[in-house]
Protein backbone atom coordinates (compact mmCIF):
# COMPACT_ATOMS: atom_id res chain seq x y z
CA UNK A 1 0.00 0.00 0.00
CA UNK A 2 1.56 3.42 -0.94
CA UNK A 3 2.15 5.65 1.73
CA UNK A 4 -0.13 8.75 2.02
CA UNK A 5 2.04 12.50 1.77
CA UNK A 6 1.81 16.13 1.26
CA UNK A 7 4.11 18.70 0.36
CA UNK A 8 4.36 21.99 2.17
CA UNK A 9 5.68 25.09 0.35
CA UNK A 10 7.06 28.11 2.23
CA UNK A 11 8.02 31.24 0.76
CA UNK A 12 6.88 34.45 1.12
CA UNK A 13 7.60 35.30 -2.04
CA UNK A 14 5.61 32.73 -3.66
CA UNK A 15 2.55 33.05 -1.73
CA UNK A 16 2.39 36.64 -2.64
CA UNK A 17 2.40 35.30 -6.31
CA UNK A 18 5.99 36.87 -7.05
CA UNK A 19 7.74 33.42 -7.54
CA UNK A 20 6.33 30.12 -9.09
CA UNK A 21 6.99 26.98 -7.07
CA UNK A 22 9.14 24.96 -8.95
CA UNK A 23 10.69 23.00 -5.78
CA UNK A 24 6.82 21.36 -5.06
CA UNK A 25 6.67 19.98 -8.20
CA UNK A 26 9.91 18.28 -8.29
CA UNK A 27 9.02 16.91 -4.69
CA UNK A 28 5.72 15.74 -6.27
CA UNK A 29 7.76 14.09 -8.77
CA UNK A 30 10.44 12.67 -7.04
CA UNK A 31 7.90 11.08 -4.42
CA UNK A 32 5.47 9.88 -7.12
CA UNK A 33 8.76 8.34 -9.67
CA UNK A 34 9.82 6.47 -6.31
CA UNK A 35 6.55 4.54 -6.34
CA UNK A 36 6.09 3.70 -2.49
CA UNK A 37 3.99 7.11 -2.26
CA UNK A 38 1.26 9.04 -3.00
CA UNK A 39 1.00 12.92 -2.89
CA UNK A 40 -2.67 13.55 -1.18
CA UNK A 41 -1.89 17.37 -0.24
CA UNK A 42 -0.08 20.67 -1.54
CA UNK A 43 -0.50 23.82 0.20
CA UNK A 44 1.76 26.94 -0.18
CA UNK A 45 2.13 28.94 2.69
CA UNK A 46 3.87 32.30 3.69
CA UNK A 47 7.29 32.28 6.23
CA UNK A 48 5.13 33.19 9.05
CA UNK A 49 5.33 30.45 11.64
CA UNK A 50 2.08 30.47 12.66
CA UNK A 51 0.27 29.41 9.21
CA UNK A 52 3.39 27.01 9.11
CA UNK A 53 2.41 25.61 12.20
CA UNK A 54 -1.08 25.42 11.39
CA UNK A 55 -0.91 24.03 8.46
CA UNK A 56 1.41 21.17 9.43
CA UNK A 57 -1.06 20.30 12.41
CA UNK A 58 -4.10 20.51 10.23
CA UNK A 59 -2.36 17.24 7.90
CA UNK A 60 -0.95 15.73 10.94
CA UNK A 61 -4.23 15.86 13.16
CA UNK A 62 -6.38 14.78 9.85
CA UNK A 63 -4.84 10.88 10.97
CA UNK A 64 -4.41 9.83 7.52
CA UNK A 65 -1.47 11.42 6.36
CA UNK A 66 2.04 9.09 7.08
CA UNK A 67 4.14 12.11 5.94
CA UNK A 68 4.90 15.41 5.50
CA UNK A 69 7.73 17.41 3.06
CA UNK A 70 7.61 20.90 3.64
CA UNK A 71 9.96 22.63 1.58
CA UNK A 72 11.98 25.99 2.14
CA UNK A 73 12.90 28.46 5.13
CA UNK A 74 15.31 26.69 6.30
CA UNK A 75 18.52 28.70 6.17
CA UNK A 76 19.60 32.08 8.13
CA UNK A 77 17.57 34.66 6.64
CA UNK A 78 15.28 36.63 9.35
CA UNK A 79 12.27 34.92 8.03
CA UNK A 80 13.59 31.30 7.67
CA UNK A 81 11.79 30.08 10.50
CA UNK A 82 10.53 26.33 9.28
CA UNK A 83 12.72 24.82 11.95
CA UNK A 84 10.73 26.58 14.73
CA UNK A 85 7.79 26.84 13.35
CA UNK A 86 8.12 22.59 12.55
CA UNK A 87 9.82 22.29 16.33
CA UNK A 88 6.50 23.87 17.76
CA UNK A 89 4.64 21.11 16.43
CA UNK A 90 6.75 18.09 17.16
CA UNK A 91 5.85 15.58 19.64
CA UNK A 92 9.02 13.02 19.34
CA UNK A 93 12.25 14.17 17.70
CA UNK A 94 13.27 11.82 14.69
CA UNK A 95 16.57 13.71 13.97
CA UNK A 96 18.32 11.06 11.66
CA UNK A 97 16.36 12.47 8.57
CA UNK A 98 18.03 16.01 8.54
CA UNK A 99 21.47 14.68 10.17
CA UNK A 100 21.61 12.55 6.91
CA UNK A 101 20.44 15.33 3.99
CA UNK A 102 23.27 17.44 5.83
CA UNK A 103 25.31 14.64 6.09
CA UNK A 104 25.12 13.37 2.57
CA UNK A 105 24.36 17.32 0.97
CA UNK A 106 27.40 18.43 2.53
CA UNK A 107 29.39 16.20 0.13
CA UNK A 108 27.89 18.25 -2.72
CA UNK A 109 27.89 21.33 -1.33
CA UNK A 110 29.83 23.27 1.89
CA UNK A 111 26.33 25.57 2.21
CA UNK A 112 24.71 22.30 3.08
CA UNK A 113 25.65 23.25 6.82
CA UNK A 114 23.54 26.40 6.79
CA UNK A 115 20.53 24.27 6.66
CA UNK A 116 18.74 24.14 9.53
CA UNK A 117 16.22 21.55 8.75
CA UNK A 118 14.63 19.35 11.34
CA UNK A 119 12.71 16.28 11.65
CA UNK A 120 10.16 14.85 13.80
CA UNK A 121 6.94 12.91 14.85
CA UNK A 122 3.42 14.18 14.98
CA UNK A 123 0.65 11.58 16.11
CA UNK A 124 1.24 8.91 13.51
CA UNK A 125 2.74 11.53 10.79
CA UNK A 126 6.48 11.92 10.28
CA UNK A 127 7.32 16.08 9.23
CA UNK A 128 10.84 16.67 7.60
CA UNK A 129 12.06 19.97 6.58
CA UNK A 130 13.53 20.50 2.75
CA UNK A 131 15.55 23.21 1.50
CA UNK A 132 14.00 25.58 -0.73
CA UNK A 133 15.91 25.37 -3.89
CA UNK A 134 14.50 22.83 -6.51
CA UNK A 135 18.25 20.70 -6.65
CA UNK A 136 18.71 20.96 -2.91
CA UNK A 137 14.85 19.39 -2.67
CA UNK A 138 15.79 16.68 -5.09
CA UNK A 139 18.95 15.61 -3.47
CA UNK A 140 17.57 15.63 -0.05
CA UNK A 141 14.92 13.19 -0.85
CA UNK A 142 17.29 10.78 -2.77
CA UNK A 143 19.32 10.45 0.56
CA UNK A 144 15.81 10.07 3.09
CA UNK A 145 13.93 7.89 0.01
CA UNK A 146 15.75 4.44 1.10
CA UNK A 147 14.65 4.83 5.26
CA UNK A 148 11.01 6.04 4.70
CA UNK A 149 9.02 2.81 3.92
CA UNK A 150 10.27 1.47 6.52
CA UNK A 151 10.36 4.36 9.01
CA UNK A 152 6.50 4.96 8.09
CA UNK A 153 5.57 1.17 8.32
CA UNK A 154 6.69 1.38 11.61
CA UNK A 155 5.49 4.64 12.60
CA UNK A 156 2.16 2.89 11.09
CA UNK A 157 2.68 0.26 14.18
CA UNK A 158 4.15 -2.76 11.86
CA UNK A 159 5.03 -5.35 15.04
CA UNK A 160 6.99 -7.25 12.38
CA UNK A 161 11.76 -7.52 13.62
CA UNK A 162 13.64 -4.99 12.11
CA UNK A 163 15.82 -7.04 9.35
CA UNK A 164 17.97 -4.78 9.27
N1 LIG B 1 21.42 20.87 0.34
C1 LIG B 1 21.62 20.29 -0.84
N2 LIG B 1 21.57 18.96 -0.93
N3 LIG B 1 21.84 20.99 -1.98
C2 LIG B 1 21.89 22.36 -1.95
O1 LIG B 1 22.07 22.96 -3.03
N4 LIG B 1 21.66 24.39 -0.59
C3 LIG B 1 21.96 24.97 0.74
C4 LIG B 1 21.37 24.22 1.90
N5 LIG B 1 21.21 22.82 1.64
C5 LIG B 1 21.66 23.03 -0.72
C6 LIG B 1 21.44 22.23 0.44
C7 LIG B 1 21.71 26.40 0.85
S1 LIG B 1 22.47 27.38 -0.31
C8 LIG B 1 20.96 26.95 1.85
S2 LIG B 1 20.91 28.64 2.08
C9 LIG B 1 20.27 26.10 2.83
O2 LIG B 1 20.13 24.78 2.32
C10 LIG B 1 18.92 26.61 3.31
O3 LIG B 1 17.99 26.68 2.25
P1 LIG B 1 16.50 27.21 2.48
O4 LIG B 1 16.59 28.49 3.27
O5 LIG B 1 15.96 27.42 1.09
O6 LIG B 1 15.72 26.19 3.21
Amino acid sequence: MKHRCAILTISDRGARGERKDLSGPVLKAALEEHGGFVVVGEELVSDDPDGISKALVGWCDRGDIALVLTIGGTGFSPRDLAPEATAAVIERPAPGFAEAMRHESLKITPHAMISRAVSGIRGSTLIINFPGSPKAARECFEVVAPALPHALDKLAGDPSDCGR
